[in-house]
């Protein structure tokens, strides 16, 4: 069963920062969730929102300003909004990374990184997942490379979920747990896809998704599954 940090170890530090993410490391989870969206320049930058207001001292959307500009603010009056490239460098191949795509523009550039860290020594496929609620966004991934693991998000059609995974033959389902049931975990195993629902957070729930067998769990208290 892998422990998945969501967003980092998001219980416990701010969000999709170095913190948050270095917390998840600490904690020994398998893999960390992080979101990601590109700056005016071109850059892949880590955060849950299209726009700096909720986590950030300023305000606009991040596709607005260049990386320079985006690393003027600050989070919790202390962190910078990290760039997919730290991340991946903080990481260290100490756990897999889970980039899920919250726009399509993003999928070249993240393919294009994801492809570059492959041919450094020890990093390999298994240290990336690429997920999606936009399927056209995971589509794209599958064509420019198709040995990028994908992930195919859904909060709510698990079938149509199954059968898109099929056609581009996903690794693995990231389901809304809400969706989820002993038999539909199941089903889903059987047609060859890991189950990797989000977030499951109190420890009712993550009990109850255990008992499902599923691969593993992306949470914000990674050390309470
Ligand atoms: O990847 C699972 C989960 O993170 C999707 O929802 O809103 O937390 O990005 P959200
Ligand atoms: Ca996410």
């Amino acid at each position: 069963m892998l422990k998945i940090a969501h967003r980092g170890a998001k219980g416990y530090e701010s969000e999709n920062t170095l913190k948050a993410f270095q917390k998840a490391l600490d904690l020994k989870a398998d893999g960390i969730e992080l979101d990601v969206h590109l700056s005016a320049d071109g850059h892949i930058i880590v955060m849950h929102d299209e726009t700096i207001d909720k986590m950030t001292n300023g305000k606009g959307a991040i596709n607005t300003f260049t990386l320079a500009e985006l690393k003027s603010f600050l989070i919790a009056n202390t962190h910078q909004i990290p760039t997919l490239n730290e991340v991946f460098e903080l990481v260290d191949t100490k756990c897999f990374i889970n980039v899920e795509l919250k726009n399509a523009d993003t999928s070249k550039n993240v393919v294009s990184l994801i492809e570059e860290y492959i041919n450094k020594k020890d990093w390999n496929y298994d240290h990336f997942i690429i997920s999606s609620f936009d399927w056209n966004a995971l589509k794209e991934v599958h064509n420019l490379n198709p040995n990028i693991p994908i992930g195919v998000l859904t909060e709510e059609d698990l079938d149509a979920a199954l059968a898109f995974a099929e056609s581009i033959k996903a690794k693995a389902i990231h389901p809304d747990f809400q969706l989820l049931d002993k038999e539909k975990v199941q089903k889903i195993q059987e047609r060859g896809f890991l189950v990797f629902p989000w977030t499951v957070n109190s420890e009712d729930d993550i009990k109850k998704v255990k008992n499902y067998k599923v691969d593993g769990i992306i949470s914000d208290f990674p050390d309470k599954i």
